[in-house]
């Protein structure tokens, strides 16, 4: 304002204590001249008690693609407009790190992938990208197919037996068991028996969860790690999981110094595919403990997540047996009786449809973390360096604002010839995998490896929830969880009778009917 520019001017000419106080009121002007974000207000425990993204839903529908949330002394920003979200992941992606997220998984990612920034993240991106070439993933299309159908071997007990099944549980096994092979070549066999790797495995994940949610970092009082009997398994499970590791990384190399296969960039060694063999294999010059903090961080990346696609994809298909038809019409036509190969990927496409609209209404993790590292401007709003701020891919996904019938399950939104969703082709409004620089390694990975177990599950065998099952509510760690579990009854599916259609009736001379072979 006018008086503030002659009180300015009026100021300069006291001398020092004149200059101070100009400044000050310098300081002030711009202040007010800054856009505020809108605060929202209410109960802090309304957000504590549930699911913490789900009451972020209805405050974003009050206040906006951007609004403030205070917890004390703590604020955070809460983003759920399709531009800012691009402008912090892609357009200005250099001005953000992975801030909470990297204090709280610092225990056991260490500077894997996921919390990584600056240039260990840019190195380490660069080495591990090119392992998940397309051969890799081709290759992982037949260990897809082998652990899903160990899963319909282990339903095709609980059916014998008429016991209902958790199917949460057993999509965590699958995953796990799927990851642990793809990455460094190791058999967790959770899906068949369980032993003290598993369990440390789970003890680490159930950490980390808790860690991101817990409103109080009792881990960090120095003396309580030693005494809480938490913690102390927390450490031994750490120890564990990382002898493994290097035990694996041991073998790994070995064997890559007898093998005289020459290295190129779509190199794979048939007998063991996996990432770690690549990254040997190419001569990646990295310490052990930052190989082994890559290997965990993928472990964990790639476990829970399409473990919760899954559960939450088979909960959708639980409400919807229309859907469920045409889906096991499709696989019927693709499939038949056959494992899945890569080139089927392309052909199941009202699958892979049912798992993008699945990641649409359960994205997996339903919030992106960043920290501003400099000042910068989010749509109308001018932010400092430091904060906090949750991209909520939920309310991204669920906005009225973008979305038809945005609370429905409709596979059908996109069309079965149109492009695969992706961040691009729909502009942020959808990001399964993020988006700019920081994209998930292992998109292509996770689509097709929930299309196969998908397919391969309900081609043999219908889903119900099951009778007196808990009803499915959410809880959220990293990924979005059940509070109990999916119980659900499983039955053989009888396949319906070809029905042969009159038209394709052939009349041979002798008077005898043969129906066409393409029945
Ligand atoms: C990053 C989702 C499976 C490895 C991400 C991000 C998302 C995501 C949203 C971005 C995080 C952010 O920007 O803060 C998913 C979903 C999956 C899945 C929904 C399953 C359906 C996998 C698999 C792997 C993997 C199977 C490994 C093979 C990674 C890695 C990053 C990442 C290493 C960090 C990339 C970086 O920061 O440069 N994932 N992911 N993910 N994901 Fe995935």
């Amino acid at each position: 304002p006018g008086w503030v520019l002659v009180l300015r001017n009026g100021l300069s000419k006291l001398g020092p204590p004149g200059l101070f106080l100009k400044g000050m009121l310098s300081r002030w002007a711009d202040e007010q001249a800054r856009l505020e974000i809108p605060k929202a207000k209410g109960s802090v425990s309304a957000v504590t008690n549930q699911a913490f993204f789900i009451p972020l839903y209805e405050l974003f529908l009050t206040y906006g693609g951007i609004f403030r949330l205070i917890f004390g002394p703590k604020s955070f920003l809460i983003v759920s407009d399709p531009a800012i979200a691009k402008r912090i992941l892609k357009d200005n992606s250099k001005a953000y790190s992975k801030g909470i997220l990297a204090e709280i998984l610092e225990f056991v990612m260490g500077t894997g992938l996921i919390p990584a920034d600056g240039e260990v993240w840019r190195v380490r991106r660069r080495a591990i990208v090119p392992a998940l070439h397309q051969k890799y993933v081709a290759a992982m299309i037949k260990l897809f197919g082998q652990a899903s159908y160990r899963l319909c071997e282990k339903l095709e007990a609980a059916v014998s037996d008429g016991e209902d099944v958790e199917m949460e549980s057993l999509f965590s096994r699958l995953t796990l068991d799927i990851i642990g092979k793809a990455v460094f070549n190791y058999d967790f066999d959770s899906l068949t028996h369980d032993n003290g790797i598993v369990e440390a495995v789970y003890v680490a994940l159930r950490e980390a969860e808790m860690r991101s949610t817990s409103p109080f970092p009792t881990w960090e009082i120095p003396i309580w790690k030693d005494i809480s009997p938490r913690q102390k398994k927390v450490t031994k499970s750490l120890k564990l999981i990382n002898s493994t590791l290097d035990d694996l990384i041991a073998i790994c190399k070995r064997m890559v110094e007898q093998e005289d296969l020459q290295f190129n960039e779509d190199y794979i060694n048939e007998q063991d595919p996996s990432i770690l063999h690549f990254l040997l294999a190419s001569g990646d010059d990295v310490s052990s403990k930052q190989l082994r903090d890559d290997l965990m961080t993928m472990l964990i990346a790639g476990h829970e997540t399409s473990a919760a696609v899954l559960t939450w994809t088979f909960y959708l298909l639980s409400k919807a047996p229309e859907v469920v038809a045409k889906l096991q019409d499709e696989v019927d036509t693709v499939l038949g009786d056959r494992f899945p190969t890569i080139e089927d990927m392309k052909k199941l496409k009202y699958t892979t449809r049912v798992i993008n609209e699945s990641l649409r209404l359960y994205p997996q993790p339903p919030v992106l973390i960043r920290r501003s590292l400099e000042d910068d401007v989010l749509g109308e709003y001018p932010i400092r360096r430091g904060e906090d701020i949750f991209i909520s891919v939920w309310n991204l996904h669920r906005s009225p604002k973008h979305w038809v019938d945005a609370e429905s399950f409709n596979p059908e939104r996109w069309p079965l010839d149109g492009p695969n969703p992706n961040e691009s082709n729909q502009n942020f409004s959808y990001l399964p995998f993020g988006g700019g620089p920081r994209k998930c390694v292992g998109d292509m990975f996770a689509t097709f490896e929930t299309v196969v177990a998908t397919a391969m599950l309900v081609r043999r065998f219908n889903f119900q929830m099951a009778p007196g099952a808990p009803p499915v509510e959410m809880t959220t760690g990293a990924t979005i969880h059940t509070t109990e579990g999916l119980k659900m009854t499983v039955t053989r599916r009888t396949r319906p009778p070809i029905i042969p259609n009159l038209e394709t009736k052939v009349i041979t001379v002798d008077g005898d009917q043969q129906l066409s072979s393409n029945l």
